[in-house]
């Protein structure tokens, strides 16, 4: 039986780099993980993957869409999937290894197995229990799915199934409009599958901005990406080589049905805790299925402690990252913050999308008065080079003291470009101090800037 300072159990984002962080702090850790590859959903069937399979669907777009326009003649570009999903998959192992890489460079114990808590500071993994004086829940969440349909990740999938279908369909059925459902359906829909999303609420990307959401569907809708908005989906009837999905209509109620070759379930995910034996030991849930936990991450059971798509809050992985190196720091006896009022959402379609912050919906509830600095990427000579000049950058900042409050980019590269505004918005800055700030020209982010200006005497280029 080994004796650890720490056992994380969930080798995710949240997992792993609770380990590295507990470990530079000078504990003795170890992080149990039973899929075979550390770096969990994210890493092997989440955001990684996803990722490779829309940077390469991007550039067959590029190819058949822009490159004639820029001079680059020739032959139109063939997709050979089997090659496809061998590239995602060496993306996949190049950084799950990375990350034993990692362990191994920070000596942190690997154990393989599934991880349960027989009791109060012990794990077991297998046959062999460990010791633990902390133990840290960081096992992350699966698909919710819908009551009424099965799943068999062949035809009617969830992402796991969707990131490695046998061949592209013709067809696909997205029910969900998050994050999963666009990402997903836009590369489907750039290998040349007729999506179409099916969504219960009026609108796309529940809560995000309105304005966005309201763009963003627009510019999808141009990528030949269908909407049926206001439908809730009741079930899918299964035949071979076709799928029928039925819904109706919330405002009236009327019956409908459209068929597919595959069905991608997008609606949502609940966190995972099966098998680690948290009842037995009195650890206190949530109606939702989190592990109940306080502001340092500590459950109602002395000693463990919880982190990430596990308990309340946005299911990202940064969020997750980030209370792991922060609960690593509170089991070290040092003091772990999270400001949870400045995590930042990005979807990956093309243009990107980002947030931060308040959105005007929240503004506008909390009776706030703001002030809104907006500069369309028309106005952005780079953004107009590459075939990017859709969408905006928004800034809300209080309408007294100038404080930036929230920003919202439909744009390229709208996922980094973020970070300035978190930065500005930890650092208590106005739009002002943004507006103010030497920006490199020509970039994407000189929009940003000229959003800034907007909150003041105006934007330049606009
Ligand atoms: P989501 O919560 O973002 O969206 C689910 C959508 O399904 C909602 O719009 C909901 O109204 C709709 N829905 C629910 N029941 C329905 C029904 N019966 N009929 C029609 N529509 C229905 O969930 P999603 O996209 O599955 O993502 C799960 C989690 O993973 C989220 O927390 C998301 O933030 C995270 N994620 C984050 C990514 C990123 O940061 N880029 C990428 C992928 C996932």
């Amino acid at each position: 039986m080994a004796e650890f300072d720490v056992i994380i159990i969930g080798g995710g984002p949240g997992g792993y780099v609770c380990a590295i962080r507990c470990a530079q702090l000078g504990l003795k850790t170890a992080c149990v993980e039973g899929r075979g590859a550390l770096g969990g959903t994210c890493l092997n069937v989440g955001c990684i993957p996803s990722k490779a399979l829309l940077h390469a669907t991007h550039e067959l777009h590029e190819v058949h869409e822009n490159f004639e326009k820029m001079g680059l003649m020739g032959a139109k570009v063939k997709v050979d999937w089997a090659k496809m999903q061998s590239y995602k998959q060496d993306v996949i192992d190049g950084n799950t290894k990375g990350i034993e890489f990692l362990f191994k460079k920070n000596k942190v114990t690997y154990l393989q197995g599934w991880g349960s808590i027989p009791a109060p500071g012990q794990v077991k993994v297998g046959d062999e229990v460990h010791s633990a004086k902390n133990i840290v829940i960081a096992t992350g969440s699966e698909s919710s799915g819908l009551p009424g349909i099965e799943i068999d990740e062949q035809t009617v999938v969830t992402s796991t199934g969707a990131l490695s279908l046998a061949k592209v369909p013709k067809s696909m059925v997205v029910i969900g409009a998050g994050v999963i459902g666009l990402e997903l359906g836009s590369v489907y829909a750039r290998l040349g599958a007729e999506v179409t999303v099916v969504e219960y609420l009026d609108a796309i990307t529940p809560g995000m901005d309105g304005e966005v959401a309201k763009g963003l569907q627009r510019i999808l809708s141009k990528q030949g990406l269908k909407f049926v908005l206001g439908a809730a989906v009741q079930g899918v009837d299964k035949a071979k080589g076709k799928n029928t999905v039925r819904y109706s209509l919330r405002k009236d109620e009327s019956a409908h049905a459209i068929e597919a070759e595959v069905v991608l379930v997008a609606t949502g995910r609940k966190p995972f805790t099966k098998g680690l034996g948290l009842e037995a030991l009195g650890v206190e849930m949530l109606p939702r299925g989190q592990v109940k936990t306080d502001s340092h991450w500590a459950t109602t059971v002395p000693g463990l402690y919880a982190i990430g798509d596990a308990i309340v809050g946005p299911m990202l992985a940064h969020k997750a990252e980030d209370e792991g190196m922060a609960v690593a720091e509170v089991i070290a006896g040092k003091h772990g913050h999270v400001n949870y009022d400045v995590i930042p959402g990005v979807i990956y379609t093309t243009p990107e999308v980002a947030c931060v912050g308040k959105t005007e919906e929240t503004l506008k509830q909390e009776g706030r008065a703001y002030k809104v600095g907006k500069f369309s990427f028309m106005g952005n000579g780079r953004a107009k080079a590459v075939f990017q000049a859709e969408g905006f950058v928004k800034i809300l900042a209080d309408a007294a003291t100038d404080r930036v409050l929230g920003c919202h980019i439909i744009g390229p590269s709208a996922g980094d470009m973020i970070h300035e505004i978190c930065v500005a918005m930890e650092f208590g800055a106005s739009a002002q101090d943004i507006a103010l700030t030497c920006h490199a020209h020509p970039t994407y982010s000189e929009a940003v800037r000229e959003a800034a200006l907007a909150c003041g005497d105006g934007a330049i280029h606009a």
